[in-house]
């Protein structure tokens, strides 16, 4: 193995005036995270010594987003062009290595794709990554002379046959760092532009007798770059694309592959059905045998094995046991943890509670800081009373308990097991195990009660 040492430059101080936006373009994200971390999580998996993001547009919000002590940030205060930008990062490279420059804007390239430039640059040569597009129409583009690159031309200064070309630059090049360090300090300016170049480096590196290697992103879509927000939408599908065929792959089932999306790390066992409208983000892991009903939105999830969720659940930083049954309409906070056979039906809201194992809230409650203890039944419109204006407190509710319907328990509280609490009681102090208990006002019948008749007005 080559021991050439590897440093990284990320270019990502340009503003984006496409994106008419006032956050800077790199941090727009793309399944749910910045597209500058798409290209970080690139770096990182070919494995740079140093990685450092060129800012400049929005000042410091770059760096305060990325909030990464591992990243070198290195400030571009005026855009001057992309040789300038590479040009800022100079003293943090090591001179001894080689230098991999990827775009802020560019997130979708595989490490398989950079592999080679890299190996390009540690054989002493430029490695150069290019495409051939059926519209190069924008691009740099790469000028051969019998066969090999001679130099790059910018769109804007090609002349008219030169723009045939279809040969572009996808901006991503590695260089050996010292070789860099040479060429960018004979940058010049006048060009179109007005701008320094990275792209003038390989007509200098043709020059100084060093090869120019040229390869390829396997698919088209690991050099797109984002420009817009129409970009940014089409880009958005593409990626969603790749990550459903590869749960397809994996055999999961997706109802339909076009309507899912992932935002995050979706991991899944066998057997696994998921319908159309589904949203997850960060981490979700479920289980073999689990299905998703349609439209449900899935945050920091784990869910074991044979549990079903019924369409337009909201699960948030949940755990979720066995067999469990969620849904329709149920929604789950951080905190919340069903266990085996728990059922939680509709317009059901649990937050910071464990409901245990066979235990069932169906229908119309909150419950929230409590502990539901194993097959206890919670009946309809169920309120635990959590928050008295100015602190929380908790409910426990014992095992096999009964609550009847539309009961507020105001904690904290205590229900013991077996109890049974009649429907519609308010109860603010601690239920006994075993026994019937009620906190409401008696039923009354007042005999030969009649109702009151409007009164005729005089005259
Ligand atoms: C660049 C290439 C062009 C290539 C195209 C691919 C140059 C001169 N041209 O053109 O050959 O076909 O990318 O998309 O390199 N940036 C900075 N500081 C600057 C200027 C740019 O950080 O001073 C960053 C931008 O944020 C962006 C990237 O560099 O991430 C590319 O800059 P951009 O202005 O989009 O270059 P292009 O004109 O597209
Ligand atoms: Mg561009």
């Amino acid at each position: 193995m080559n021991q050439t040492p590897l440093d990284i430059v990320i270019l990502a101080a340009g503003k984006g005036t496409r994106m008419r936006s006032d956050l800077p373009k790199v941090l727009h994200p793309l399944a749910g995270k910045p597209l500058v971390s798409h290209v970080i999580s690139a770096a990182r998996a070919v494995g740079g010594n140093r990685i450092c993001v060129v800012y400049g547009f929005g000042g410091d919000a770059v760096p305060k987003k990325l909030n990464d002590e591992s990243l070198t940030f290195v400030l571009q205060a005026e855009q001057l062009g992309t040789g300038h930008a590479v040009q800022q990062t100079l003293p943090e490279l090591d001179a001894s290595g080689v230098t991999l420059v990827l775009y802020g804007d560019v997130p979708l390239t595989r490490p398989d794709t950079l592999k080679p430039l890299i190996a390009a640059a540690q054989a002493g040569n430029l490695g150069l990554l290019t495409v051939m597009l059926h519209d190069p129409a924008g691009y740099g583009r790469i000028v051969r002379e019998n066969g090999r690159v001679a130099r790059i031309v910018e769109h804007k200064d090609a002349t008219e046959i030169e723009r045939e070309i279809r040969e572009v630059n996808t901006g991503i090049l590695a260089a050996p760092t010292a070789k860099l360090h040479a060429w960018l300090g004979n940058l010049k300016s006048n060009n179109a532009q007005g701008e320094y170049y990275l792209t003038d480096i390989i007509a200098m590196a043709v020059a100084d007798g060093v090869d120019v290697l040229t390869s390829h992103p396997a698919d088209e879509w690991e050099v797109l770059g984002v420009n817009s927000k129409s970009q940014l939408a089409e880009l958005e599908r593409i990626h969603q694309q790749n990550i459903a065929r590869a749960l397809l792959d994996d055999g999961v089932t997706l109802i339909d592959p076009a309507r899912i999306d992932v935002r995050g790390e979706l991991l899944c066992g066998r057997d696994v059905v998921i319908d159309v409208g589904c949203v997850f983000e960060g981490r979700v892991e479920i289980g073999d045998g689990v299905t998703i009903g349609p439209y449900c939105v899935l945050k920091n999830v784990r869910i074991a094995s044979g549990t079903k969720i019924d369409a337009f659940s909201h699960l948030v930083d949940s755990e979720i046991g066995e067999d469990v049954r969620i849904g329709p309409f149920s929604r789950t906070r951080p905190g919340t943890k069903l266990m085996r056979d728990a059922h939680v039906g509709n317009f059901v809201e649990i937050k910071n509670s464990v409901v245990a194992a066979g235990a069932k809230v169906n229908h119309l409650s909150y419950v929230g800081d409590a502990e539901v203890g194993a097959k206890t039944n919670i009946g309809a419109g169920t309120i635990t009373c959590n928050y008295d204006g100015a602190n929380k407190h908790k409910t426990v509710i014992g095992e096999n308990a009964f609550i009847g319907s539309n009961t507020a328990l105001v904690a904290p509280v205590s229900i013991g097991d077996n109890a049974t609490i009649g429907a519609g009681s308010v109860i603010t102090r601690d239920a006994p195990a075993g026994e019937l208990t009620l906190a409401r006002g008696k039923q009354l019948t007042i005999p030969g009660w009649k109702r009151p008749v409007k009164t005729k007005k005089e005259n």
